[in-house]
């Protein structure tokens, strides 16, 4: 039970400080408190093991994570009053401890006593993550918060669990694709590395690869997971003490490390990191932290900015941008305290933020210091240069796109410098080894406040196809990734703080608006064939045991099989005769608009296992120069899931596939490309229903498929009586015949001739129809 006690008292308390520039204003959080029954157990109350840190959701602005020596979770940015966050008793942690915290989508993940828990905060629930045998302290992951479509809201279902430190040779690494609910091991580490240990390990959907941090006497360095990168480690840098990593949100790969004396940065994923320099003052500048004498208490990072809080009581800042790796000491004001943390709330505004305990109440209150980054670099004493630039901006800013395989995406950037200055805009990819760019930048007469307008074009598609790089720097062009586009200003001054440099977020991918669709120009229902009608009406047919494999592999079946026909589905069947050799024809579609016909292979195969039919080539025919793959390879070496798709597919006009050509007269199943093959029909009308898949890896990176019908007509149904009796009713209509031809004519001249032949057409008509389903009723 819940007594209600006080109802929103919210203090406001403003500091008035005797400088006349403070560095921030301290109010403090004061709103509507409860006290909790005693006789309700809060649960265990979690506390941090490190010195404090605040984490922000990147994409809500509103959800944060204070941790220190206690723990608190707001989704309203501390506006109000919070008890610490405590972890229910069912869960049975142990010891309370928490050593890692990560927002993954809309949960929280915590390393509480080295297992991993999922506070899902909407639900207010918790769960234990299961799949990890082996403890761990530390767990990495990413956001995306460029759009709301699935590759982008996937980013997030990435989570790797560690032991940090621990023994390379014999560490257990854990992955998840599912948010963290369910792990399985990751293996990577091989067995000799007796002598290195575990930094951590992480995706870097900057550069769509995982990378493993690997330390040896007192270097780091970064090993990654796929071509072209996995040949060679990462530039090794200094690592002192146990460097924390932050992934700074917006997937551009930049990543900052920092222990208590040790600041570095990296901006293209850990191949190259570099110590960050420290600016005392206008003529002091120190090589690194170390050098500088400063103990770091706590680090935050945004998109564009780096703050630092030393136990000197000191704040800095530093931009993240292309060329400044560089921290400037801010006017003093006291601040600092042990539980003190820090967080940029929005643009250029940095929070300083320390619970305040309630000798009353189990809420914390929350003392508050927000920075304007901007207005305190005008500071004159800081002697910082003004901005050169105005205005820079681009539509594309924050936004998704996809470029599938041989597209290609145009965007324009513009930028106004401050008169007489020459700003240098630049444009660049976070993965060069799979998106490619070319910029045109020109000045364009347009004048705004006297100066003149800058524009960027920019052109980017897959680095394959510019054509310049070779095989040793571009990754596969088969593999989807993903990469940013940053332009920002090359030589851009630190004071440039609202002056964010414009990404968007490229996905190197499949466009889910593409589809294929079967062109059915003729269709057995305008030609008479078939009836919509009876198809609608729940329509099932027979396909006799001789015609088909449930198994799919060509052995005929036991029994006859009744197949109920999905006329909402598939509609009307194509009408396909059985003499011609025939292929369909596919067509690309992009959401409501035709593309164009689709040239590149593709296989299909009969829902139902009918084998009555071949293909016009044979893998001679077809000149391939290794054994092509067929329906039962593929179905023996991907049992459980037989899908043949651009994942698995091997052309045996491949250079590289040195699968030998032993069979060489087998049916060569792929239709589409560059053979001409068909498929050829057996003497057997009826319904077929193919799947279709593309297989061509280079078409396109979704997977596309669907689901089609064809009606064959034509063939005359094969003698399935004795012969013996097969001739006698051979010879009884002929002589049926004759006597018709002898009497009809007569009949028709005498009265009751009329009606009679009203009856034979009005029995002809009918049995067109019914003729027509004459094999599957
Ligand atoms: C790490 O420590 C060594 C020796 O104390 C020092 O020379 C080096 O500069 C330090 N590196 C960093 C990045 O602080
Ligand atoms: C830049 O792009 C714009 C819009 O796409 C186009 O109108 C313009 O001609 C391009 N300029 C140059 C120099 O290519
Ligand atoms: C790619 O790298 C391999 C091994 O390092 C080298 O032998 C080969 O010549 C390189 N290829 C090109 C095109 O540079
Ligand atoms: C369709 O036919 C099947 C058997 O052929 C029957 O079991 C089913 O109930 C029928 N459904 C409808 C809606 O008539
Ligand atoms: C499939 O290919 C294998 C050889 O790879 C061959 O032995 C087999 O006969 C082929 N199956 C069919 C149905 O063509």
């Amino acid at each position: 039970m819940l007594v209600l006690m006080l109802v929103a008292v919210a203090s406001l308390r403003l500091c008035s400080l005797a400088r006349a520039q403070p560095l921030c204003r301290v109010h403090t959080v004061r709103t509507g408190k409860i006290t909790q029954d005693v006789h309700e157990t809060p649960g265990d109350v979690l506390y941090f093991s490190s010195t404090t840190r605040l984490i922000r959701h990147p994409c809500k602005k509103n959800t944060a994570l204070y941790l220190g020596q206690q723990l608190f979770f707001t989704r309203n940015n501390f506006e109000s009053s919070l008890p610490p966050l405590s972890i229910p008793t069912s869960m049975q942690v142990g010891i309370p401890e928490v050593t890692s915290a990560h927002f993954a989508g809309p949960l929280l993940l915590l390393v509480v006593n080295k297992k991993v828990y999922i506070y899902n905060y909407r639900a207010n629930s918790w769960t234990a993550s299961r799949g990890i045998y082996h403890p761990v302290s530390h767990i990495s992951g990413d956001n995306c918060c460029y759009s709301r479509h699935p590759f982008c809201l996937d980013v997030s279902n990435l989570i790797f669990a560690y032991l940090r430190g621990d023994e390379l040779s014999k560490t257990n690494i854990y992955f998840s694709d599912r948010w963290a609910y369910k792990f399985m091991e990751y293996a990577s580490v091989t067995q000799s590395e007796i002598l290195r240990s575990l930094g951590g390990i992480f995706y870097f959907h900057s550069l769509s690869q995982a990378a493993l941090l690997v330390i040896e006497q007192g270097q780091a360095k970064f090993g990654y997971s796929d071509h072209p990168l996995d040949r060679s480690f990462g530039l090794p840098f200094d690592y002192n003490g146990t460097l924390d990593v932050l992934i700074v949100p917006g997937q551009k790969g930049i990543l900052i490390f920092w222990f208590e004396k040790s600041l570095l940065v990296s901006r293209n994923s850990g191949q190259l990191v570099f110590p960050v320099q420290v600016q005392e003052g206008p003529a002091t500048l120190y090589s690194s932290v170390l050098d500088a004498g400063i103990t770091i208490h706590c680090v935050a990072a945004n998109e564009n900015g780096l703050a630092v809080l030393t136990r000197e009581d000191s704040l800095y800042y530093g931009s993240l941008g292309i060329l400044t790796s560089v921290i400037v000491k801010l006017p003093h004001q006291n601040i600092w305290s042990p539980q003190a943390a820090l967080m940029f709330s929005d643009l250029g505004i940095l929070e300083i933020l320390t619970p305040l305990p309630d000798s009353e109440f189990p809420a914390f209150d929350f003392q508050k210091c927000s920075v304007n980054i901007q207005a305190v670099l005008m500071d004159p004493q800081l002697h910082i240069d003004l901005c050169k630039v105005e205005v820079l901006q681009g539509s594309f800013d924050n936004k998704m796109y996809t470029i599938d395989m041989n597209s290609k995406l145009e965007l324009a950037a513009e930028m106004i410098p401050r008169p007489g200055t020459t700003p240098v805009p630049f444009a660049m990819v976070s993965n060069p080894h799979s998106l490619g760019l070319h910029v045109y930048n020109y000045e364009d007469g347009y004048t705004y406040d006297g100066n003149t307008r800058h524009r960027l074009n920019i052109s980017l598609k897959q680095q394959h196809h510019w054509g310049r790089a070779d095989t040793n720097f571009t990754s596969s062009i088969e593999r989807a990734t993903f990469s940013t586009i940053t332009v920002d200003i090359a030589n851009k001054e630190i004071s440039c703080v609202d002056l964010k440099p414009l990404t968007a977020l490229i996905s190197i991918g499949c466009d889910l608006k593409k589809k294929i669709v079967v062109q059915n120009e003729i269709s057995a229902c305008s030609e008479g064939n078939l009836d919509p009608v009876v198809l609608q009406d729940n329509y099932s047919y027979v396909i006799e045991k001789e015609a088909y494999d449930p198994n799919l592999q060509g052995q005929k079946a036991d029994q006859d099989l009744v197949v109920h026909y999905p006329y909402e589905k598939l509609g009307c069947p194509l009408l396909v005769p059985y003499d011609t050799p025939w292929k369909p024809v596919v067509e690309l579609w992009q959401g409501e608009k035709f593309q164009e016909v689709v040239k590149a292979e593709y296989v299909l195969l009969e829902v139902n296992g009918l084998f009555t039919y071949t293909y016009s080539l044979t893998a001679r025919t077809a000149r391939c120069n290794s054994q092509p793959q067929n329906w039962s390879t593929i179905m023996k070496d991907f049992q459980g899931f037989f899908t043949w798709d651009r994942e698995n597919y091997v052309s045996c006009h491949d250079p590289n596939n040195n699968n030998p050509l032993q069979w060489p007269n087998v049916p060569y199943q792929i239709l589409g490309g560059p053979t001409e093959n068909k498929i050829i029909f057996d003497q057997r009308n009826g319904i077929y229903v193919f799947i279709i898949y593309i297989v061509d890896p280079y078409y396109s990176y979704c997977h596309l498929t669907t689901t089609f019908s064809i009606y064959v007509y034509g063939a005359f149904p094969l003698p399935i009586l004795h012969p013996e009796i097969t001739i006698t009713l051979i010879m009884i209509t002929i002589l049926l015949s004759v006597w018709l031809a002898y009497m009809i004519p007569k009949w028709l001249n005498m009265e009751q001739g009329h009606s009679f032949k009203g009856y034979w057409v009005s029995l002809c008509n009918r049995c067109r129809k019914s003729c027509a389903c004459f094999q599957f009723r």
